[in-house]
């Protein structure tokens, strides 16, 4: 049995659905068609859904003739992050491959073992008889890169989806292993481009430098203005305008999952950290909003050395927003700020490549109760309760239009790697968490 599901995770990992390579677009469809195969064999109904260039959302659903059935809607995403820097993968990518109880591969932990896990759960509910609500999955084949097209698929999916009674988001991790949690917060994201252009050519650095201005120069100065080295704060005005004080009741129960600043350290395999927060340093990515440049390009980077002034340089940075906050008015802050700091003459460009609103929910409803419930009885630990510096865009989309209840859980680890070489996926709570979705997916609402 736990070889026929291995295999059936091996082919969904071997299928390179990295949703930002455009010249992948093929192996996006072949994702959503294994999963679309797949759940036809079990009976289910499915629905297709595009929207521009989009890869398909697939809405699948099964009703399990119970008069007194819920339904459950299981959102997943079978695309996944590029594989880069391949160099650093002690196995190759996209084959599954199990070392000292680990599974890696990309995409095991985000997003494709949890999908597996759901819908096994579900097909050996079906063979035993045993499902006792109806199910509605939700899998879409861009998360990683925005979501953009997920609102109006699911704008499209309304009616069918109208009969959810709660959404389970299996996208993330657990607090520990055997250590279950269940988040009730995600930070949105707006991810920007900036382009700054000093002339049309490339020019030589001692004929020209004094004479002409650095791209890259005017990025590092505008950068230093923005964000405090020292303090870690964001500099633009009106950043943090709608962020809300934090409540000591939340703090409190926040303590239930803090982590020591060694622990932080290991985990991510850093130097130094840093800390907005003094007094409980691992809120800092929690409740605060951020700021990072994710890649810079420009200028001479082969062997060697090149006297070039670049004529160009392209800025990838992203924000991370929390509760209360508005992507269009951070889209508004940074513009103006960009705007403001540059110098006159310098041609730019600021883009917006994606954007999601931030995500916060009530955790008092029976449903997140007994899957709490659920997770504590399969793995002999409290479940807590959490917030995340990730984002979904799906979490908020989903409950701002259907207005039902959301869980959000997982059963990766915190040293899966998402998003890194050597992502990887616990095999003990891989099949754990089988066990754990069949004891919820049969359970009395
Ligand atoms: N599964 C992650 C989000 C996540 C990771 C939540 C860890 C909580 C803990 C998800 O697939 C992801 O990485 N999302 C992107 C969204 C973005 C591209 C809009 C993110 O957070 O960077
Ligand atoms: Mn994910």
């Amino acid at each position: 049995m736990n070889q026929k599901i291995i295999s059936l995770l091996s082919q969904f990992i071997s299928i390179q659905s990295v949703s930002t390579d455009n010249k992948r677009k093929g192996e996006l469809l072949r994702a959503a068609d294994f999963l679309t195969e797949y759940l036809t064999s079990l009976g289910f109904q499915i629905h297709r859904y595009k929207k521009d260039q989009s890869p398909p959302l697939v809405v699948a659903s099964y009703t399990c003739n119970d008069p007194r059935a819920k339904t459950i809607g299981i959102y997943g995403h079978y695309d996944v992050q590029p594989e880069d820097p391949i160099g650093e993968w002690e196995s190759p990518p996209f084959v599954l491959t199990k070392k000292n109880g680990k599974m890696y591969g990309r995409g095991v932990a985000d997003n494709k073992g949890h999908i597996i896990q759901n819908v096994v759960s579900i097909s050996q509910l079906i063979d035993t008889k045993k499902l006792r609500n109806n199910i509605i999955f939700i899998f879409e084949g861009e998360e990683e890169r925005g979501s953009s097209s997920f609102e109006k698929c699911i704008q499209e999916a309304i009616e069918i989806l109208s009969a959810v009674d709660v959404f389970y988001i299996t996208d993330v991790g657990m607090y520990d292993k055997n250590v279950p949690q269940i988040l009730y917060g995600l930070r949105g994201i707006v991810y920007f481009e900036l382009i700054l252009e000093t002339g049309k050519l490339d020019l030589h650095s001692g004929v020209w430098g004094n004479r002409v201005i650095n791209p890259v120069q005017v990025a590092v100065d505008l950068f230093s203005k923005i964000k405090n080295l020292d303090t870690g704060k964001i500099m633009i005005p009106g950043f943090y305008e709608d962020v809300k004080s934090f409540s000591k009741t939340e703090r409190k129960l926040l303590t239930h999952v803090s982590r020591s600043d060694n622990d932080q350290k290991e985990e991510a395999a850093t130097y130094m950290l840093m800390s907005l927060d003094k007094n409980q340093p691992y809120l800092s990515a929690k409740i605060y909003p951020s700021l990072d440049i994710n890649g810079i390009i420009s200028g001479y980077t082969g062997e060697g050395s090149k006297t070039v002034i670049p004529r160009k340089i392209l800025v990838k940075f992203s924000t991370r927003l929390v509760e209360y906050q508005k992507p269009e008015k951070i889209i508004g802050a940074v513009s103006k700020f960009v705007k403001k700091e540059l110098p006159e003459s310098i041609k730019y460009q600021l883009h917006v490549l994606d954007s999601a609103k931030p995500f916060y929910t009530d955790f008092k409803n029976p449903f997140i109760t007994k899957t709490a419930k659920i997770l504590e009885d399969v793995f002999g630990n409290k479940t807590r309760y959490n917030r995340s510096g990730g984002s979904i865009p799906a979490a908020e989309i989903l409950e701002r239009l259907l207005g039902k209840p959301i869980v959000l859980t997982g059963f990766t680890l915190p040293d899966d790697r998402i998003h890194a070489p050597q992502e990887n996926f616990d095999e003990e709570m891989f099949f754990k968490g089988i066990d754990a979705f069949q004891k919820i997916y049969s359970a009395r609402f």
